[in-house]
């Protein structure tokens, strides 16, 4: 990712005006600024401006508490002594190493295993009995899903245990399920697929007992590690979905769950179209629960709560 062209460190005569300028603002709202490290509205504007360039993340203002409480750590770690420092780093030459861990700090990465457990069931129910349909001639039966913005991983293997579970001739099949996210830590952990015992909670009993296994971590933690028959349908890999994908091969069914919500309309209507572009003629698009398509494209119909099929 490269830096925007913005020039930062700002001339030091707009420097201290707009240090005055949000020094008046701060009094005059009775917020004098007590904390650690100075944060100023020009520093909160060139964070926002950066990560809705680079990730599509729009973050609103009421979201500058939580550009400090998750930057603050990594100035500390970085010795840096304010945010115009840290500004100034990131359009210096050691900028572009310096996005990944701000996006990978601001992104929003909550997730859970079978969150919105009714697209497990249209996957279940609906989508792989129709791919099963499509008989490939001669060819092993072709099976491509996409988990995009896989955050730590329960998405992705929420969507392989549902295959297993319901493709019972599974090793006759080429299956493949693609997870990607534009959080390099969210990948490494999505990876290592090893969760504490509660993240599994949501997980139904039976899919615990057969894709989960016990495990002690060095602390003397009880933790549990996903299947190696699970693991080995998922591949987990950093992508923004800003960015051109290197994927060509069509998939039968996306999952983009919790992620368009972060983007402005423009944003989320590109990517609804490429998604479009992505799918087998009538695939299958699954949203987030508060997420919608209305007035974005027309590549998709609605046929079910946040559940869309590629119109042609
Ligand atoms: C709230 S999580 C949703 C996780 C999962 N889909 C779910 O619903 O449980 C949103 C994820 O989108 C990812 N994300 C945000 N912007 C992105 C972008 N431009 N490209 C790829 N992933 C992005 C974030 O890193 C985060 O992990």
């Amino acid at each position: 990712m490269t830096p925007p062209p913005d020039p930062y460190p700002r001339s030091a005569a707009a420097a201290a005006s707009g240090r005055a300028t949000a020094a008046r603002a701060a009094s005059s709202r009775g917020l004098a600024d007590s904390r650690e490290f100075r944060f100023e509205a020009a520093n909160f504007t060139f964070i926002a401006d950066l990560l809705r360039r680079l990730a599509g993340i729009h973050l609103a203002a009421h979201k500058r508490e939580m550009v400090y409480a998750r930057l603050a750590r990594r100035l500390r770690t970085l010795g840096l002594p304010d945010f115009d420092a840290y500004c100034a780093l990131i359009n210096s030459d050691r900028g572009a190493d310096e996005i990944g861990f701000l996006v990978n700090a601001l992104t929003t990465n909550l997730t859970a295993f079978f969150r919105e457990a009714h697209h497990f069931d249209h996957l279940a129910n609906v989508a792989l009995p129709e791919v099963r349909a499509r008989v490939g001639a001669g060819r092993p039966q072709r099976l491509r899903l996409w988990s995009a913005g896989c955050s730590s991983g329960p998405e992705a293997y929420s969507i392989a245990m549902t295959v297993l579970a319901n493709v019972t001739d599974l090793g006759r099949w080429d299956a493949r399920i693609l997870a990607t996210d534009i959080d390099t830590a969210m990948v490494a952990t999505a990876r290592r697929g090893e969760y504490g015992i509660d993240a599994l909670q949501t997980v139904p009993p039976a899919f615990r007992d057969r894709f989960a296994r016990l495990l002690r971590d060095p602390t003397g933690q009880d933790r549990l590690s996903i299947a190696p028959e699970v693991r080995r349908l998922v591949t987990f890999k950093p992508l923004n979905l800003l960015e051109p994908w290197p994927m060509s091969g069509l998939f039968d069914a996306i999952f983009c769950r919790n992620v368009l919500i972060y983007f402005d309309r423009a944003g989320r209507s590109g990517i609804a179209d490429r998604f479009a572009a992505l799918l087998v003629p009538r695939g299958f698009l699954y949203l987030g629960h508060s997420e919608s398509l209305f007035g974005l494209t027309d590549r998709f119909r609605q046929i079910g709560q946040t559940i869309y099929r590629r119109s042609d």
